[in-house]
């Protein structure tokens, strides 16, 4: 049971990252923004989306780049029909990842406050409870880890066996350990200066290891684990964005269920009734998309 003095404390509010240049896409993002292309049969920005709202928050800030705020509300006017409220801020070059809390300082106020990267994917039996013990933050940050084979392309957490964190290091050249600092992180909210304190690194942009450390020397920074059978997916490369694209497919051809439905996540989190549902399905047009949530209307007492 929850009560309402633990409510006081939760995160209540998320950031989407969802600007960058996708150098590493392009041509494919040359004239549209990585986080708007399809993972199969939505747009990319769906999931990290559906991640904050499986998260029970509903203040929502996308970061975009410049010009872009107008593409974004095309696909998500405001938020209202999902019960979300959601804010636009543009960044006007890729700043790096720290810098999302220098332009969301006015938007996060005095609260803590969740950051995910628009082009990252989670899927996981369990991860729906992960996400609502993070949000529980008391103070510190923390950040979501995962196994992966190739430790030496990643910023790359070294834990103990009490889970707490020795040391994180970005792209290690030497092995440190095979855990990836995805990019879903819950913050309080000292991070607002610590992001203003960070430098530029060599490549010219502040660093989220270095925002990370910070937390770590102070000793409040702790780990938490997508797990074994869940799924967290980069799509920055071609590779992966296609690789991404074909889990989705496996999933829900599978299962019959769709990943990142936000208005079925809405439903369940008593948001929305049936009736904003419907707004949607006027909105999306006649589509396979429309056609799930036609059929949860159907099924939802
Ligand atoms: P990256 O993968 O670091 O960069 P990118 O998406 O621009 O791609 P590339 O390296 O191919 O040029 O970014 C991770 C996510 O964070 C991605 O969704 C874009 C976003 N991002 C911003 O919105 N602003 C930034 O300043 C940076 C660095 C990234």
């Amino acid at each position: 049971m929850i009560s309402s003095k633990d409510t006081e404390k939760m995160i209540k509010k998320g950031i989407i990252l969802a600007g960058g240049a996708g150098t590493r896409m392009s041509p494919l993002t040359k004239a549209v923004n990585k986080q708007l292309l399809p993972i199969y049969d939505k747009p990319l920005i769906f999931y990290p989306l559906s991640i904050l709202m499986l998260s029970k928050i509903k203040n929502i800030l996308i970061i975009v780049n410049k010009g872009q705020i107008n593409h974004y509300k095309k696909l998500i006017p405001n938020g209202k029909n999902l019960g979300l409220n959601i804010t636009y801020k543009e960044q006007d070059k890729p700043r790096g990842l720290p810098d999302a809390f220098i332009l969301g300082e006015k938007f996060i106020g005095k609260d803590d406050v969740a950051m995910i990267l628009g082009d990252n994917f989670f899927y996981g039996q369990g991860l729906s409870e992960n996400l609502k013990k993070c949000i529980k933050l008391k103070s510190g940050a923390k950040i979501f880890l995962h196994k992966v084979t190739n430790p030496q392309s990643f910023g790359v957490a070294k834990v103990d066996k009490r889970n707490k964190i020795l040391k994180i290091v970005e792209k290690p050249k030497k092995y440190i350990s095979n855990l990836a600092v995805t990019g879903l992180y819950f913050f309080d909210n000292n991070v607002v200066k610590y992001a203003k304190s960070l430098k530029p690194s060599k490549r010219n942009e502040l660093e989220i290891i270095d925002l990370l450390n910070i937390y770590k020397k102070k000793n409040k920074l702790s780990a938490e684990y997508i797990g074994r059978g869940g799924a967290w997916l980069d799509t920055g490369t071609l590779e992966d964005y296609y690789k991404t694209s074909t889990f989705v497919y496996a999933v829900q051809n599978r299962q019959g269920l769709k990943i990142a439905c936000l208005e079925e996540i809405a439903l369940l989190n008593k948001w929305i009734n049936k009736n904003y549902v419907k707004k949607q399905i006027k909105f999306y047009g006649n589509c396979s998309y429309s056609n799930y949530l036609k059929r949860i209307i159907k099924s939802s007492v």
